[in-house]
């Protein structure tokens, strides 16, 4: 006899942040910076791709490290909830008449068959999958504990938080609607221009309980698609603080903090990848999201960045 959650069917849904692909012009300072400072292990490395991991992520990689002369991010990837979302998000996307690609099993080593798309306004390439696989860490770095898939290293990132990404004021409106229309995400805090109430200058979105797997934020200078940040979490405010000490040692660029976010109520360090110049973010604790929908945040007033 079938059950009511088998007879149930809430369509293609996304489950969380999965990896992203981001390229840089010197993959062995991001290397340095990434694996052997925060302490990701490398999974995987074919010719100058390596793929990457934190030490509480069970899948093949969260970060993958393409050795070419743009820094810019190659793809955003989600992972989806359920096998077959990936192809009922390609028959949604094609109803629209966005413009797919489908991405075989395998182009990213470890993930299955992948939909690539651009966001709609802000053009961000967008990958959704499912299948992913789970390999055993090498013996000498495996952990013993069974939620972790190496022991914790370096300053301990311990998996990917989030995506804060840009779009032109022009064009934020319509991308930031469509993700929550077509992706299931739902905006927990946002803030709008201050001289353009109708327009969003910030807003923290999220597919799980936590206040933003993706945040889009307006850039000013007219630039669109680009990525603020990505973010990796740690376990403790204290291994944040720790972080912002070890990482001025060792002369990696900090960019703002360490701070207390007003919203989401995190601790946050800002710093550049030396290889790649992407900004990366430093993250621990903070609030989960009980807010349904959106609420209207009353940051603006503060100088914390944004979270
Ligand atoms: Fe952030």
């Amino acid at each position: 006899m079938s059950t009511l959650s088998d007879r149930y069917d809430p369509g293609p849904q996304i489950a969380q942040c999965g990896s992203i692909n981001i390229g840089t012009a010197d993959i062995e300072k991001s290397l340095w910076f990434f694996r052997d400072t925060l302490g990701m292990e490398e999974v995987e490395r074919v010719g100058d791709v390596s793929y990457l991991r934190c030490y509480q992520e069970l899948g093949h990689h969260s970060l993958v490290l393409t050795q070419q002369d743009e820094n810019v991010v190659n793809s955003y990837g989600f992972r989806v909830r359920r096998p077959q979302d990936v192809e009922l998000f390609a028959q949604e996307f094609a109803a629209q008449e966005i413009e797919t690609l489908e991405i075989p099993a395998g182009t990213e080593r470890g993930r299955g068959t992948a939909v690539r798309f651009l966001v709609p306004g802000s053009e961000h390439p967008f990958e959704l999958y499912y299948d992913i696989d789970k390999p055993q860490a090498p013996a000498d770095l495996r952990s013993k504990l069974p939620s972790n898939s190496s022991r914790r290293r370096g300053l301990g990132v311990r998996r990917l938080d989030h995506y804060n990404v840009q779009a032109t004021p022009g064009r934020i409106n319509q991308a930031e609607q469509w993700v929550r229309d077509n992706l299931g995400f739902k905006r927990r805090e946002f803030a709008m221009l201050p001289d353009h109430p109708t327009t969003v200058l910030a807003s923290w979105m999220s597919v799980t309980s936590q206040v933003h797997d993706l945040a889009m934020v307006a850039n000013q200078d007219e630039l669109n698609g680009r990525l603020h940040h990505l973010a990796f979490n740690l376990e403790s405010f204290s291994d944040a603080l720790t972080a912002a000490d070890v990482l001025a040692d060792l002369d990696v660029e900090i960019g703002v903090g360490p701070g207390k976010h007003g919203i989401g109520q995190a601790m946050y360090l800002y710093v550049f990848d030396p290889g790649s110049g992407h900004r990366v973010e430093i993250y621990a604790g903070g609030t989960t999201s009980s807010t349904p929908t959106g609420r209207r945040s009353n940051g603006l007033r503060s100088t914390s960045p944004r979270a």
